[in-house]
């Protein structure tokens, strides 16, 4: 059945975190439009209340005001979210307070020395569970670093560069492929002297942070799925509205006008320093492509949905250096591997990725979500285009990134 109408969607995940992370910073109150409401950024904003900032939710806003962190009482629980621990280790390691970071059971099993290390070369105090959380950051005195980014992790760079605001000296940061930039754009809204040039980025501290006044435009990663199965669906057309189309987050658009699709775009502009238009999708044929390392990281979070997409496209899909997908929520290797290869499709496992042959009939199976929202909300579109018994072992993960994925996906099915 075809995907008609006009989506719109919550606020991208990864801006909303940094929006009320750096909201703390300021003394002055910051105005944030359309946030996330996945429990994701909900940790954030509860580990935040827990180190003494305010809240305030209207009808339409998130009213935020902070600028002085308190002790917090209990651990701090950044739940599943992996950038709510790394962003907010790196915010609270410059502001004087000691704090223990704890998460569920795949982010306690989720890598740490990426920040580890780097945060104690800037001086910081902190103790790991053999490099996994729990962590815990203690009062230490930071110092700026250069330093040459071993792996494309925008976590990782946005976790220095929030410690760098508490520290003395200047930090530069060299980055092989740019990854996604939302933090430097949202340090430059908020007064701070940032530059990025060739893939090298330098700031200085500041401790005057700005309000912010934002709209957050909606989330291309969760959009994925919707223009995923419309393009999917015979006579589909169906309009994303206010979507963010920020360079380094359009991988997955990129990737399906590869395989031969197009789309129309209209009311392109740039809100608070972030590319955001509409975006308008229909049913296309599609061929398979290659995907490789510099593409990555633009594409990180869409890749289990485009591997399904690749099981419906003539010929042959490859993606490699993406190693990475197995330190995610869960190894989205493995789970991209394992239910698709469950539902019929051709596909070869890879230490740094995965080869699909399509065009495959999907079939009915149990899938094995990991408890990952992306696998779950990859495997129920499984489910719509395929017409067949695709059952998910745990529907409720997907609330992690957008509660109301089911029901939204329903309304536009004609
Ligand atoms: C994120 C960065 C990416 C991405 C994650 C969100 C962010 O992780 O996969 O979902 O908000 O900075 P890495 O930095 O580990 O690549």
């Amino acid at each position: 059945m075809p995907v008609k109408g006009t989506l719109i969607l919550p606020g991208d995940k990864s801006i909303s975190h940094r929006s009320v992370m750096m909201a703390a910073l300021s003394s002055q109150r910051s105005k944030i439009a359309n946030i996330s409401n996945g429990e994701d950024v909900k940790s954030t904003i509860a580990c935040l209340m827990d180190c003494g900032i305010k809240f305030n939710l209207s009808s339409k806003y998130l009213f935020v005001t902070g600028g002085k962190f308190k002790q917090p009482e209990s651990d701090l629980d950044c739940g599943n979210s992996g950038t709510t621990m790394r962003l907010l280790i790196g915010l609270l390691a410059g502001q004087g307070i000691n704090a223990n970071f704890v998460g569920d059971k795949s982010l306690s099993n989720r890598p740490m020395d990426r920040i580890i290390e780097p945060l104690k070369k800037m001086g910081l105090n902190i103790e790991s569970n053999k490099l996994k959380p729990p962590i815990y950051i203690s009062k230490s005195d930071l110092k700026g670093i250069d330093y040459n980014m071993p792996i494309s992790s925008a976590q990782v760079k946005s976790t220095i560069l929030l410690a760098a605001l508490g520290s003395k000296s200047e930090t530069k940061i060299i980055e092989k492929v740019t990854s996604r930039d939302h933090s430097e754009i949202m340090l430059k809204n908020i007064g701070v002297n940032i530059k990025s040039k060739d893939g090298s980025i330098t700031m200085t501290p500041r401790k005057k942070i700005l309000a912010q006044d934002i709209h957050i435009p909606a989330d291309p990663s969760t959009a994925a799925f919707f223009i995923g199965t419309a393009v999917l669906m015979p006579g589909s057309k169906l309009r994303v509205t206010n979507l963010l189309l920020n360079e380094t987050r359009i991988g997955f658009l990129k990737a399906l006008e590869k395989m031969g699709c197009s789309f129309n775009y209209f009311n392109v502009h740039e809100e608070s320093g972030e590319k955001v238009g509409d975006l308008e999708v229909s049913h296309h044929k599609l061929f398979g492509i290659n995907i490789n390392a510099p593409d990555i990281p633009s594409i990180i979070d869409e890749l289990p949905m485009l591997a399904l997409i690749a099981t419906q496209a003539q010929g042959i899909t490859k993606v490699s250096g993406a190693e990475e997908l197995r330190v995610k929520e869960s190894d989205r290797i493995k789970a991209i591997c394992k239910n698709l290869k469950e539902v019929g499709a051709d596909i070869i496992e890879k230490s740094d990725g995965f080869i699909i042959n399509g065009i495959t009939q999907l079939k009915s199976g149990n899938i094995d979500t990991f408890d990952d929202h992306r696998i779950a909300m990859t495997f129920h579109v499984a489910s719509i285009i395929s017409g067949k018994n695709i059952i998910l072992n745990n529907t409720n993960c997907v609330d992690i990134s957008f509660p109301d994925f089911y029901k939204t996906l329903e309304s536009l099915i004609q």
